[in-house]
């Protein structure tokens, strides 16, 4: 190839890529959120989109510039991001599911602003989302499935060890697996993780800019296709 030319090794690949975090209602202007910037799920579209993929990214609430050559459809909650998700995975090649998805949401949202003239609400009640991933496993149709899970060391095991189980409780081809804690992943420009396979492959990416994590999930894809 020409120097300096990045590998095309993803030409003509549909791959759709979820980014962000979800936001679960509780009135108009409130909700249930998480602190996922979008920021690794935006370098792994912008990577795949530069190596020749043709990339739909779905954010869900990300502040980040659009990734050339990547079309974005923006949802806000999981339900959204749901059926988002599942229309564009039909003729997708690989799903990365890069976003943080609410595991649950109020079981209702108030139709008005909640004024706090009214005293102290109620504890507000919950009800799980449908687990996103596991229907796409259940559901697929030859495609390459990504999961990410953040993960922390505790007393039932080590980051890797909860990840090789989510893995396996996942079904997903790969699984990202990140560290956190110590103010490491969200909102940072940085990051390291473990890319997991479902033959028991490990990957290790040193921490380093989240464009070197994207490249080797890349890397992880692309060995896997066709
Ligand atoms: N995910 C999903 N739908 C959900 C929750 C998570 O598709 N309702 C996806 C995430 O996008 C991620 C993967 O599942 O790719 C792992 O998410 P994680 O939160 O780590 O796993 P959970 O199964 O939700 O388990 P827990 O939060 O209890 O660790
Ligand atoms: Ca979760």
């Amino acid at each position: 190839s020409r120097p300096g030319a990045l590998s095309q090794d993803l030409a003509g690949r549909r791959i759709v890529v979820t980014a962000g975090g979800t936001r679960e209602p509780l009135d108009p202007v409130r909700f249930l959120g998480n602190a996922s910037s979008g920021r690794q799920g935006y370098a792994v579209a912008t990577v795949a989109a530069a190596r020749g993929a043709r990339v739909t990214l779905i954010a869900a609430n990300v502040e980040l510039p659009v990734p050339s050559g990547a079309d974005v459809i923006r949802v806000g909650d999981a339900l959204s991001l749901r059926e988002a998700v599942l229309k564009a995975a039909a003729d997708a090649d690989v799903v990365v599911m890069a976003a943080a998805v609410a595991d649950f949401r109020p079981v209702t949202a108030a139709e008005h602003k909640i004024k706090k003239a009214a005293g102290a609400p109620q504890p507000v009640a919950l009800e799980a989302n449908p687990d996103i991933l596991a229907e796409l496993v259940a559901g697929r149709s030859g495609q390459l499935l990504v999961g990410f899970a953040a993960e922390t060391g505790d007393a039932s095991g080590s980051v890797l060890e909860h990840g090789r189980a989510k893995l396996a409780a996942k079904g997903c081809d790969l699984l990202v697996v990140n560290a956190v804690g110590e103010g490491r992943a969200f909102g940072q420009a940085e990051n390291a993780a473990v890319i997991l396979d479902a033959a028991g492959g490990e990957v290790d990416v040193p921490f380093g800019p989240k464009a070197v994590l994207a490249a080797a999930i890349c890397d992880a894809i692309a060995a896997r296709l066709d």
